[in-house]
């Protein structure tokens, strides 16, 4: 495993992480990636049987340990949960999936944005995020922010990714465990960004990377200097 973030936790070597929406093409690539680095993944679908396709198709490329199931039993079977569903999903997934989701980490990765002829804006948030919202709706679970600004195109491949990934939460054992886990994708750095009340503008700049892709033909990340 490769990496070099700050926190001093480290994955353990059993820990499962489920990946919600890991059909789609960002849970895929950060499932493809933790299988590249040997962490046991289990996909999770509206649909079991899409879900393990897919994985069937990641053991393939990565000969990493990577399930599928539905969300309920991905989400159930898994220490970690990744949610990567789109916004308009994220509510009514997560209230569905509450009890199964009751003393797990789980880890919002969702961007609440819109797209119209000038790109794509953030949109407002009554809870303040789509993190926050996660934190009001799963009262049992830690929440976790991350993985918002991260490429799916350079997830979905092999090459070291550069990029370093910002872990937002209220709990330090969680969001140094996180930062853990993005530390396994190879070239990846996953570093505290602050509390969970602080997660909008992180949500928000993926529209800003969105507008230099389009404007440099790009697939733009972040660094953090001085860290
Ligand atoms: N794409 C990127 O580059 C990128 C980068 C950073 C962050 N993100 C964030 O990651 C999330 C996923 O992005 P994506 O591009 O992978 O999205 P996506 O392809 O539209 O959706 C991902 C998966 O979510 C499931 N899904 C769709 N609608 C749903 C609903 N209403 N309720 C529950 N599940 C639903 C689908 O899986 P099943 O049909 O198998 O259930 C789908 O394959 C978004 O919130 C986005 O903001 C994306």
């Amino acid at each position: 495993m490769s990496g070099g973030g700050a926190g001093p936790a480290v994955v353990p070597a059993d820990l499962r992480v489920a990946v919600l929406g890991g059909t789609g093409p960002q849970g895929r690539g950060l499932a493809r990636r933790f299988a590249a680095a040997g962490v046991h993944v289990i996909l999770g679908s509206r649909t079991a049987q899409r879900a393990q396709l897919v994985a069937a198709d990641l053991r393939e490329l990565t000969g990493g340990p990577v399930g599928g199931a539905d969300n309920v039993t991905a989400a159930a079977e898994c220490d970690v949960v990744l949610v990567v569903v789109p916004w308009d999903g994220h509510a009514d997934l997560l209230r569905e999936l509450a009890p199964a989701l009751a003393g797990k980490v789980v880890v919002d990765c969702v961007n609440p944005l819109g797209f119209d002829k000038q790109g794509a804006f953030a949109l407002d948030v009554p809870e303040g995020s789509a993190t926050q919202q996660a934190a009001a709706i799963l009262t049992e679970s830690t929440v976790v922010g991350a993985f918002h600004n991260v490429s799916a195109v350079l997830l979905d491949a092999t090459e070291p990714l550069e990029t370093d990934v910002l872990v937002l939460g209220d709990d330090r054992e969680a969001t140094e465990l996180v930062q853990a886990l993005a530390d396994t994708i190879d070239g990846v750095r996953g570093v505290y960004g602050g509390r969970l009340r602080n997660a909008r503008q992180v949500e928000a700049l993926t529209a800003n990377l969105i507008s230099i892709n389009r404007r440099y033909k790009a697939h733009s990340g972040i660094r953090v200097s001085d860290v």
